[in-house]
């Protein structure tokens, strides 16, 4: 079964108790449980992963390759700093689709901008946990065997 990686990145760890009016009462643990089982019915085998740390995110982009057909990435606010996630998705040259539980574009103007848009496949934003959902199945559609 093809294998997908949903990448989660800093202070997403602490989901459930981190402003709850902007991110929801929704644990890491249950958005992760909810991508397994999203997963599993789109024919996907999904790993989860989690890292504070841009170096260590990047590292799991690159081991992707070769691993997993896709990837399910909330970079979190390295989302709109940093342009070495850009490059890391731009060579490994794997499905990205970026999934945000907030609507960025309603937000502060510094969460306008995404570095890592130009390089996925598309952007979903602003519904909460359903996002990784429709992600997973936005990954399972593409990545369904041409005939
Ligand atoms: C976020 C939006 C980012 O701007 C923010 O820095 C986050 C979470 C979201 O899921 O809505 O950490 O990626």
């Amino acid at each position: 079964m093809t294998s997908i990686l949903v990448l989660n990145g800093p202070n997403l760890n602490l989901l459930g108790q981190r402003q709850p009016e902007v991110y929801g009462r929704t644990t890491l643990q249950d958005v992760e449980d909810m991508c397994v089982a999203s997963g599993k019915d789109a024919g996907l085998d999904v790993i989860c992963m989690q890292s504070n740390h841009e170096g260590v995110m990047i590292d799991a982009i690159h081991a992707a390759k070769g691993t997993h057909g896709g990837i399910v990435l909330n970079a979190g606010a390295y989302t709109h700093t940093s342009i070495a996630l850009r490059d890391a998705i731009a060579s490994v040259e794997l499905p990205v689709v970026e999934v945000h539980l907030s609507n960025i574009h309603a937000r502060e103007a510094f969460r306008h901008h995404s570095h890592i848009a130009p390089v996925a496949l598309g952007q979903i934003a602003g519904f909460g946990p359903q996002g990784y959902d429709l992600a997973i199945q936005v990954l399972a559609k593409h990545l369904e065997p041409k005939t």
